[in-house]
């Protein structure tokens, strides 16, 4: 089988996504699977890559790569000078890229008018989850516990004093639409809301404030098999260090001291199997098929929210999917080869 590993790409998370990937083409090489690497750069190229010595080559120029529409796989190479050609037909594209531009819908769709099959989550599931906005909608709509928020659209800020009414304080403000905490910041006063709204600006014309909530982080996994059955891992928690106030991009991916997880994360068993049921009613509540790592609040007296549903989740060496997958007897090949079997289905 022939995949093509997507990866890099527009958004704050590109490195990110080099790391994730790295790992995802270190596990389809151990395996029976012929990866072909693909590099987006930051302004959106799609160009062959190469993986030599556990390294994925990110170039900034080179050959290009087309998807055909409509040509189940087929795909061009168009080199910077000389002809283009055709390549080796692609059995299925695996985009590993975290944020706007791939996992929220748009490398779905892409694959979708190719008629080559797609690893992981759909296109419409992608995209509610990936937008906060939305995602609080059908989450309140199907019943699932979600912490209280007002969105805010650029030029529509609500006044400093109306936003501590309806939420209280501090709050989080939140781009609706990134990931791995970038653009958020925690607000306590007008002049750090005003900074705020700029800050989130900066990265989205939507934003969220959110209540805040005294709560620990817990994730679990969900991967749906060939028939439609969906696994839900044991849960994980990320303990941040104090230094980090919250679960930072810092802390998630720069400061290697930043979070430390606890893989399953201590919790009554009651509470475990309440936060086990509810990951697949959000993951269905936003129409995800696939695969999603589920995030969620529990607060001291035991109250169960979702902050969110990641389509790809990290699977950087520290990232929490494949821990709980492997906590819960799924081992990295295993979830890989469950991607891609769900994805010929
Ligand atoms: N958005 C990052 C990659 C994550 O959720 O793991
Ligand atoms: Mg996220």
């Amino acid at each position: 089988l022939r995949i093509g590993v997507v990866f890099g790409g527009r958004s704050a998370e590109h490195d990110v996504s080099v790391l994730s990937a790295t790992n995802v083409m270190n596990a389809l090489a151990a395996e029976k699977y012929d990866a072909v690497p693909i590099f987006v750069t930051r302004e959106g190229q799609w160009l062959l890559s190469a993986f030599e010595g556990g390294t994925l080559a990110k170039p900034s120029s080179g050959t290009q790569l087309c998807l055909v529409p409509g040509g189940y796989g087929r795909a061009i190479a168009v080199p910077e000078d000389g002809a283009p050609y055709e390549v080796p037909q692609l059995d299925i594209v695996f985009p590993v890229l975290h944020g706007l531009h791939g996992e929220d819908g748009a490398v779905q769709g892409l694959a979708e008018v190719a008629c080559v099959p797609l690893a992981g989550c759909g296109i419409a599931g992608s995209a509610n989850a990936l937008d906060k906005d939305i995602a609080k909608r059908l989450f309140n709509e199907a019943g699932v516990p979600v912490a209280r928020s007002v969105t805010i659209h650029q030029g529509a800020a609500p006044a400093f004093e109306d936003l501590e009414r309806a939420l209280g304080l501090p709050v989080f403000i939140k781009p609706a639409r990134q990931g791995s905490s970038v653009g958020v910041s925690k607000v306590s006063t007008e002049a750090d809301y005003q900074a705020a709204l700029s800050e989130g600006f900066r990265h989205d014309g939507k934003l969220l404030a959110e209540e805040f909530i005294r709560a620990r982080e817990i994730e679990c996994a969900v991967l749906e098999d060939e028939e439609g059955n969906l696994f839900v891992s044991r849960t994980g928690e990320i303990i941040p260090a104090e230094s980090h106030g919250f679960y930072t991009y810092d802390a998630k991916y720069i400061d290697a001291d930043g979070a430390a997880l606890k893989v399953p994360a201590e919790l009554p068993e009651e509470v475990e199997a309440e936060i086990r049921a509810i990951a697949p009613k959000a993951f269905r509540a936003l129409g995800c098929d696939g695969m999603a790592r589920a995030d969620f609040f529990v607060t001291p007296d035991l109250r169960i929210l979702v902050n969110e549903l990641n389509t790809i989740p990290g699977f950087t060496d520290i990232s929490m999917y494949s821990k709980v997958m492997a906590a819960s007897g799924v081992s990295y090949p295993e979830i890989i080869d469950r991607l891609v079997m769900h994805g010929l289905a």
